[in-house]
């Protein structure tokens, strides 16, 4: 089929819309699309990287990768490859990456369905373990972005928690990362980003507990039936710890959420784990000093499928 100029303006324009639904910390959306030509440009946006809480920029990079796989699915849905250049240029770090249609191949539209139906999960998962088929396929898909999934054995389960209890407890007690918390906690609501009311959980029934947004409200969401007995623990995890790592971590992390949500489960990210430093340090002694963790997430069976969270909220095209 022959194409013309227009029809891939056209093609990169609709797989930058999609990539604003990509996950990002504290839905803080750090990125800008520009539009060149054939190409599409994913820009990190300095202004919105959280300056206690992520200081190197390794969330930042980590959201700017989930939105770079959100528009190569979509390039994947309308039948091509997406031809991808990162980090093109050591002159200007923040041009995360270059995107355009690459080769025609077969349509695949399940991870772009995904796209609209991924939702962080924050309440507690069935008794019920995801299948190990399944996790079997998301260390694949891990894997294709060179980036390793690592799932939290049993003998490591206490550890793990005592980590993710220890980041809680150092960010509670620093006022640089409350205020983080609490700038994008409290967005106006016309900004269309940072963390709504609507999506935060009670604790509930569970032993790993999700992150304390200290919102002036109670927690929204009832956290229903579940008590996270059969949520598995993982951790993606890269081989060097620099901004493409950042990067391809992002990218796995997306393309592991969108799977794992074709399959009909659930997750939500756990970063605290990485956004404090000794914490992040002891998680890599867990792993036998092999790699470096990038973000962790706890994966599950939703005990309430039929009452999905509902979306939170996006900027504008126009202010992306
Ligand atoms: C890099 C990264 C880190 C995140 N860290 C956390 C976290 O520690 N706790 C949490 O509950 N959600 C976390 N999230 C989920 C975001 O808050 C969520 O993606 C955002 O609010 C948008 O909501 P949505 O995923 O439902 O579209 C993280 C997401 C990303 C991409």
């Amino acid at each position: 089929m022959t194409r013309n100029l227009r029809d891939d303006i056209d093609l990169v324009a609709q797989a930058s819309i999609a990539a604003l639904r990509a996950p990002s910390v504290l839905n803080t959306q750090p990125w800008r699309w520009r539009l060149a030509g054939a190409h599409a440009e994913l820009w990190a946006d300095r202004s919105r990287q959280l300056e206690g809480l992520d200081p190197d920029g390794r969330l930042l990079l980590l959201s700017c990768g989930t939105a770079l796989h959100h528009a190569a699915v979509t390039l994947h849905s309308e039948g091509y490859d997406a031809d991808v250049d990162r980090l093109p240029d050591p002159e200007r770090p923040d041009l995360v990456a270059r995107v355009r249609r690459g080769a025609e191949r077969p349509a695949e539209g399940r991870l772009a369905a995904a796209v609209q139906r991924r939702r962080t999960d924050r309440r507690p998962f069935a008794d019920e373990r995801p299948a190990d088929e399944v996790l079997d396929e998301l260390r694949a898909v891990a894997e294709r972005h060179g980036v390793h999934l690592h799932i939290v054995r049993e003998d490591q389960l206490t550890a793990f928690a005592a980590a993710v209890a220890r980041a809680g407890a150092v960010e509670h007690a620093d006022a640089r990362f409350r205020d983080d918390v609490r700038a994008w906690t409290t967005r106006p609501r016309v900004n269309g980003d940072g963390i709504a009311a609507h999506s935060v959980v009670a604790a509930g029934r569970r032993t790993i507990a999700p992150r304390d947004f200290e919102m002036d409200a109670p927690p929204f969401v009832d956290a229903g039936a579940g008590t996270d007995r059969g949520t598995v623990y993982a951790l993606l995890v890269t081989d060097g710890d620099e901004p493409r790592d950042w990067l391809a971590a992002g990218e796995a992390m997306s393309d592991v959420w969108l799977t794992l949500t074709d399959r009909g489960l659930a997750a939500s990210p756990i970063s605290e784990v990485i956004e404090v430093v000794p914490v992040r340090q002891a998680l890599r002694a867990l792993l036998g000093g092999v790699g470096n963790p990038a973000i962790a997430m706890r994966i599950g069976v939703p005990v309430s499928s039929d009452a999905p969270m509902s979306a939170e909220q996006r900027r504008h095209l126009a202010n992306s």
